[in-house]
């Protein structure tokens, strides 16, 4: 029998990473889009790193106590959805120096043109660009080497982040090919689900995000139950009732944007939610909606803010899961500095 084709990645074990800024408080986009599905990945058996790229937050100036709660803040969101500290890697990037040497690294090996094509950069900088940060600029080079210091294989996140998974596969590939190796993994963006692009709840075209100067746009991890039938009650809509099949969602980008919300929440798919509630107001759907929410929500902001009473034990998780990271890390980026012609003579 023939030996089966070996693909040019098959050397890499699987191996997933993610990460999440501590620019400011967790939203359900961040819930749905990413942490739920670390969770769901960490029970899939697989090796999970996630990390609080604490050094992304600074590319927009952050106030450094601000800074360290939001940080801690994060790490016990992700404890309280149901990351095991013990099976997943909890840290933050910058207790890990090997992100920020690979990003370096990385910078030489981008290219001006890849990087002014990013549409989050033009996003961010808007009319500005000539007074961001050159951090933010180069921020999607250290996102690749987030990544790729581990030589993950797999990146879960949510759909706004599928251009940079891009750049880090032209990145890996272009090392492997500039050096003459196979040193690092293709990765394969993982981006599934029924809210891979949540909606602001005020504009169904924008995306739910915690830069948003509007509170009632968003739901945060950090809100209460009635605060979140609250925002829910208000989430702007049209007078239709829920049609029968997804198509009639088609121009109806809030309704599409509830109703993805209650899949994921729910764990059904979009389809599943229409059947249930064709035909259906929204004074029927909105309260149903912010019940599931509650019920799912309410129990990870009870369990972070209790986390959050003991920073210290936070800070004890980062640092032990910081030690796990760079054990991995480190080999990795000293192979690098090997195979790109660095002298690595000092001692100790
Ligand atoms: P960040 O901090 O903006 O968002 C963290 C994760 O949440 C997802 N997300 C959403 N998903 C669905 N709907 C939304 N409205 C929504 N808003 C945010 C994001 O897609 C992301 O998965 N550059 C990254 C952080 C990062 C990273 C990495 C991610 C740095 N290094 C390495 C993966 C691998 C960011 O700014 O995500």
């Amino acid at each position: 029998m023939a030996e089966p084709v070996q693909t040019p990645q098959a050397s890499f074990p699987p191996r997933i990473f993610s990460g999440i800024q501590p620019s400011g408080g967790l939203t359900l986009g961040n819930y749905l889009g990413a942490l739920k599905r670390f969770v769901e990945k960490q029970e899939e058996g697989i090796e999970t790193i996630y990390c609080m790229v604490d050094m992304h937050a600074i590319t927009v100036w952050q106030d450094p106590e601000k800074l360290r709660q939001q940080t801690r803040e994060g790490a016990a969101a992700f404890i309280a959805a149901g990351i095991d500290p013990a099976r997943s890697i909890l840290f933050n990037q910058s207790q890990v120096s090997a992100h920020v040497e690979l990003g370096w690294i990385f910078n030489c090996i981008a290219r001006m043109g890849w990087m002014s094509r990013m549409t989050q950069f033009k996003d961010k900088a808007g009319k500005n660009s000539e007074n961001v940060s050159l951090g933010l600029f180069a921020y999607p080079s250290l996102m690749a080497a987030d990544i790729l210091a581990y030589k993950a294989t797999h990146v879960p996140v949510g759909e706004d982040q599928k251009q940079h998974l891009e750049l880090t596969r032209d990145i890996a590939i272009k090392f492997n090919n500039d050096y003459g190796v196979d040193f690092f993994p293709v990765v394969e963006p993982v981006i599934e689900g029924a809210a891979t692009r949540v909606m602001s709840l005020r504009d169904g075209t924008k995306k739910m995000s915690k830069s948003d100067p509007s509170d009632q746009s968003r739901i945060n991890l950090t809100d209460d139950a009635d605060t979140i039938a609250k925002k829910i009650r208000k989430a702007k809509t049209d007078p239709e009732p829920l049609p029968d099949s997804l198509d009639g969602l088609k121009d109806r980008p809030e309704a599409r944007n509830l109703v993805n919300i209650y899949a994921a929440l729910a764990g059904h798919t979009a389809e599943q939610v229409i059947r249930d509630y064709a035909g259906a107001q929204f004074g029927t759907f909105k309260p149903a909606l912010a019940d599931l929410a509650v019920a799912k929500l309410e129990p990870i902001t009870l369990e972070m803010n209790r986390l959050m009473q003991d920073p210290a034990e936070i800070d004890r998780i980062l640092g032990k899961g910081a030690e796990r990271a760079d054990a991995i890390a480190r080999p990795i980026v000293d192979q690098v500095y090997d195979v790109i012609g660095m002298i690595r003579s000092r001692r100790g």
